[in-house]
This record gives C-alpha cells, sequence and structure tokens, in this order.
C-alpha cells in the first residue's frame, strides 16, 4: 500500500506576516487549509497512511487535523526539532512509514490538479528510484529547473538558477522507492533539491520526469495564496476536498460557511465560519474564521481570524491581523 509523506515544516519566510501565527500550509484556500486540499488528493489514489513532516509551529496542525479518522485518513506526526532540509524531514518522517516500498513526497504548499494515478503508474512501469513530477512556468528561476532526456529520463537537477536550461520545473510531488529514503543519511540537514537529486543523477540513479500540464501553483507568496483560493472557488482549480462541505453559499463568485452575509461578494471569495458580514462588498479576497464587518468594502485582501474591522472601512490590497491592524502589503507582487 503507497503510503505519502507531506513536506510541512518550512519557516513560510515570503508569507510573513501571514505565516507569524499559522505555518504556511495551514493557511486557507478557499477556506479549508492548504494541507487539507492535499489529503484529499493523496486520498482520491487510494492512500491511507500520511505522515506530516513538521518543525516550525508544529502544534498548529494536531488540533485540526487529529489522527486523520474524520477524512478516513491515519495521519502521523513526525517533529523536528530544527528544520532538518527537505530531504532530512523525509528520512525523519519515513520512520513513521509501515514497510512498503513506494512513497509518494508532496510539499506542503502546493495545489495540483495533476493525476497522481498516472505519475505512479510511470514510476512503476520504469522501475524509476524516483519520479518527479514536472510541470512548465513562464520563469523558472524560482524553481527547480529540470531537463529531461528523450526517454523523460532527468539530465540534472538545478535548484533556483539565474539561467535556468529549461522552463520545465520541479513540481514537487515525488514518488521514492523506500531503499532511496533509506539512503539518506539520519538526523541530519539534507535538501533533495541541492544534494540527494543532484547526487542520485551524477551517480546514474534512475530518477525519471512526469510531464503533466494541468493546473499548478506554488503558494510561496501573499498573491499566491489569494490566486489559488479565488482559482479554486472560481472552479478554475479542482479539490476534492471542498466536496466534503456543505457551505452556507457556493457558486463562482464566492465560497462562504457562513450564514451571515449581505452586500456584495465577487470575485471568488472565501469566507470562513462564524463570519458576520454586514451590507459589505467583497472582491478577491480571503476572509478567515470569525471576521465580523459592517458597511465595508474588502478588495484582494486577507483577513485574519477573529477580527473585528471598524464599521465603513475601505480596505485594499491589505492583511488584516486578528486584532483588527491593517497593513498594507503586497498583494501585487
Ligand atoms: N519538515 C520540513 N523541514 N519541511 C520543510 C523544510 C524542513 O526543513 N524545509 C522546507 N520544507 C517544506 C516547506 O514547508 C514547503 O512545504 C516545502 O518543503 C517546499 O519548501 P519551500 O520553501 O516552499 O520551497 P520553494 O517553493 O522555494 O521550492 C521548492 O518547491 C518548488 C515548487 O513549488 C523546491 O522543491 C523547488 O525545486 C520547486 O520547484
Ligand atoms: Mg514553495
Amino acid at each position: 500500500m503507497t503510503e505519502a509523506i507531506l513536506l510541512v515544516g518550512g519557516y513560510g519566510t515570503r508569507l510573513r506576516p501571514l505565516t507569524n501565527h499559522r505555518p504556511k500550509p495551514m493557511l486557507p484556500l478557499a477556506t479549508l487549509p492548504i494541507t487539507e486540499h492535499q489529503l484529499a488528493m493523496a486520498a482520491k489514489v487510494g492512500i491511507k497512511r500520511i505522515v506530516l513532516a513538521t518543525a516550525y509551529l508544529s502544534d498548529v496542525f494536531t488540533p485540526y487535523f487529529g489522527d486523520g479518522s474524520k477524512w478516513g485518513l491515519e495521519i502521523k506526526y513526525a517533529l523536528e526539532k530544527e528544520p532538518l532540509g527537505t530531504a532530512g524531514a523525509i528520512r525523519n518522517a519515513a520512520e513513521l512509514l509501515s514497510e512498503g516500498s513506494e512513497v509518494v513526497v508532496l510539499n506542503g504548499d502546493v495545489i495540483s490538479s495533476h493525476d497522481l494515478s498516472a505519475q505512479l503508474e510511470l514510476h512503476r512501469a520504469n522501475s524509476a528510484d524516483i519520479t518527479l513530477h514536472l510541470t512548465e512556468v513562464e520563469d523558472a528561476r524560482a524553481y527547480g529547473s529540470v531537463p529531461t532526456n528523450s526517454d523523460g529520463r532527468v539530465a540534472a537537477f538545478l535548484e533556483k538558477m539565474d539561467n535556468p536550461p529549461t522552463n520545465n520545473i520541479n513540481a514537487g510531488c515525488y514518488i521514492f522507492e523506500s531503499s532511496v529514503i533509506d539512503s539518506i543519511p539520519k538526523n541530519q540537514v539534507v535538501s533533495v533539491e541541492r544534494e540527494t537529486f543532484p547526487n542520485l543523477i551524477s551517480q546514474g540513479g534512475k530518477i525519471f520526469g512526469f510531464i503533466d500540464h494541468s493546473y499548478w501553483l506554488d503558494i510561496g507568496t501573499p498573491k499566491a495564496l489569494l490566486q489559488g483560493s479565488t482559482d479554486l472557488v472560481k472552479g478554475i482549480a479542482a479539490s476534492a476536498a471542498l466536496d466534503r462541505y456543505k457551505f452556507a453559499h457556493r457558486d463562482q463568485n464566492y465560497l462562504s460557511l457562513s450564514e451571515s452575509i449581505s452586500g456584495d461578494i465577487s470575485g471568488g471569495s472565501a469566507i470562513g465560519g462564524f463570519c458576520r458580514l454586514i451590507n459589505c462588498t467583497v472582491e478577491g479576497s480571503i476572509i478567515s474564521d470569525g471576521v465580523e464587518a459592517e458597511n465595508c468594502t474588502i478588495r484582494n485582501s486577507f483577513i485574519e481570524i477573529g477580527a473585528k474591522l471598524p464599521p465603513n472601512s475601505t480596505i485594499s490590497n491589505a492583511f488584516v491581523d486578528p486584532d483588527g491592524e491593517i497593513s498594507e502589503i503586497f498583494f501585487a507582487n
């Protein structure tokens, strides 16, 4: 039985201040944590046991996901006292897996509609050591650029460089043979991108690319967070996680877990539970749980849990913290 590891221990630096109180994978996309969308994707291909590889703000995951039974999954938590890097995290988390031959590893900040079962099939057909999901982006400099040969074999792995040789990039979903994970040194800081992949390629390891161009997004910046959320609400991106919930309102204009909403809500906005929005205009925004507002206009913004907005305020391209403090930040970047 295939099992999975989710890498959810990074600091989410580029998303500060949004990641000051919750780790990036717990930020809401279309009202649900990024991690929940990923669990649904793994569950869809029959994966039952999933280890969350946690480090930064690790305590936030357990109260929400518990033992996973609510989702029909068995969720385990591996904790790194200090972040061990992506490969170190995989090695550490693998201790909690049972004896299986292959392991799906997911970066914890990606939403993707790619066909994971087809990736698994390709991995088995090639008898590969590792099979990487690759996607194409316009500018590959912020990613791992991954050239492949005509047979799909990975020729090189070049993490974040100024002149990437190809716009096919590492999309952050890997299938590993367990024996490869066993070869990663224990309790050491190791990076798959900068060490494990390049080393295995130079040693002649069988690393293949699964190229797929369906919807894919790395939630690395506030702008990407809004993009991912509004794309899910508008139906540009899909997630099986949303089908489990009974929303008070769900169409392409907006999604809401709360009943007490009035005004004009549009642009793929997402409104969490226990919110009270009276006569508000909301466009392309994320409103977290427990937010209250009256006669407000909120555009292209992220409102944190429990924020009470001053009546009649206008909030644009901004982050509002739980105390209602407004910071105009970088949603345009
Ligand atoms: N447990 C644990 N420990 N998780 C970690 C650690 C760690 O030390 N470091 C990073 N992670 C997790 C992050 O939480 C995130 O979910 C994932 O690993 C990737 O880290 P990012 O910091 O988001 O990396 P990136 O976006 O700059 O680049 C990575 O993703 C790109 C695709 O989205 C690389 O894998 C690139 O090669 C890739 O193209
Ligand atoms: Mg990322």
